[in-house]
């Protein structure tokens, strides 16, 4: 069965725009791109009109499996208060406390919120539960919803407990408990989360385990996450808010993808990356919406590649490229975030004539329809 998805303004192919181009699915993925003059004949034709299609978004950062609610916490930043990392505590005794249906259904929304914004993929992690049950039963749902799953046991000391028997949960039995359910292991390394030496120590640790390192790195403070991650091999290093220019230098000459996630900047009111210093080095940039109930409490990348061009110094080519193709590569796969042959069947049409919408009409929901794997799914 093969479908042409015709009539587009314009395709977004890695770097590359077509006017006028068309798309042929077969099955599960992407058979075709090119002219609509050109296109091979197909089972169906799907006329989009005069709008654009761009791969689905690739959110390579989501903290999706929580409770509670901290609008009280966000209400006193903007009336001036800043942003610290104690404020995960709150969020973890609301997650601990609530039955796992709750927490099942609510992860489950946001992901549906995320996919009427055109997000085909996203990484969920753990990392409100911090016990080893709890932490367990956070993967078991992001399991459920997601192949792209990060073991956070990592994010913060739990109250009450001592750093170092922490540490050593979080490299021994927690490990064991997470590892069948996860991907990737992650750590915030940040002053208030943990030091360089314990972010080794968690990452190897979780190597070890076979799991693949990413990590929060240099969010609110100059440290030595980034450093760490490019050391590791890491698949990213997330947030590369504050970098020296050693950092910079590291990361250029890497496979480890920055992603930015201009949604905790604008949520914690605070400085942006320079995401064009990162660029002109010759890094990989990735944008994501850090989705958690702390620092960034969106789902949509729309808004997040709004924010990327207006303040961040990105184009809106580079931004959503960053969203598509950047995240896909911050999660190291090669057979999402690009409409190329072989790719996996991931669009999204917006109400549009061009992707640049994305970032010239912010807040208005241009996302008209969503196909993931080949199929329509809004
Ligand atoms: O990525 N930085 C650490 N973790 C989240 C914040 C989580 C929270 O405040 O609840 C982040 O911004
Ligand atoms: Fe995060």
């Amino acid at each position: 069965m093969s479908t042409l998805i015709d009539g587009i303004g314009m395709l977004f192919d890695g770097q590359v725009e077509r006017l006028d181009a068309a798309v042929v699915v077969e099955g599960e993925r992407i058979a075709w791109v090119g002219p609509s003059s050109e296109a091979p004949a197909c089972d169906e034709r799907h006329d989009v009109g005069r709008r654009c299609v761009i791969p689905g978004f690739v959110d390579s950062h989501a903290h999706l499996v929580f409770a509670g609610d901290r609008t009280f916490e966000f209400n006193a930043r903007m009336s001036g208060q800043s942003y610290t990392a104690g404020g995960i505590r709150t969020t973890v005794e609301a997650t601990r406390a609530a039955g796992e249906a709750e927490l099942a259904t609510r992860a489950a929304a946001l992901v549906a919120e995320m996919t009427a914004q055109g997000t085909t993929t996203v990484e969920i992690k753990s990392g409100y539960g911090l016990t080893v049950e709890d932490e367990r039963r956070s993967l078991e749902i992001a399991t459920s919803l997601t192949d792209e799953t990060t073991y956070l046991g990592a994010h913060v000391v739990p109250a009450g407990a001592d750093a170092d028997d922490y540490v050593r949960t979080v490299t021994g039995e927690m490990l064991r408990a997470c590892a069948p359910y996860a991907k990737w292991v992650d750590v915030f390394c940040e002053r208030g989360a943990f030091d360089g030496d314990q972010t080794r120590e968690i990452l190897q640790a979780g190597i070890k385990a076979g799991l693949l390192p990413r990590v929060h790195a240099n969010q609110l403070t100059e440290g030595p996450g980034v450093r760490i991650a490019v050391e590791l091999d890491a698949a990213s290093a997330d947030h590369c808010t504050h970098l020296t220019d050693a950092d910079v230098d590291a990361l250029a000459s890497s496979d480890t993808v920055a992603t930015l996630l201009p949604g905790a900047e604008f949520s914690t009111r605070s400085p942006y990356p320079d995401a064009r210093r990162l660029i002109d080095a010759g890094v990989t940039v990735a944008i994501a919406t850090d989705c958690n109930p702390g620092s960034s409490f969106t789902s949509s990348m729309p808004f997040c590649v709004a924010l990327a061009v207006r303040e961040m110094g990105m184009t809106p080519m580079e931004a959503v490229r960053a969203a598509t193709y950047g995240g896909a590569r911050a999660l190291r796969r090669d057979d999402i975030g690009q409409l190329r042959e072989g790719a996996r069947a991931d669009l999204v049409v917006l109400d549009a004539p061009s992707f640049v919408h994305l970032a010239y009409r912010p807040g208005v929901p241009l996302v008209r329809q969503v196909w993931r794997a080949g199929e329509r799914v809004r």
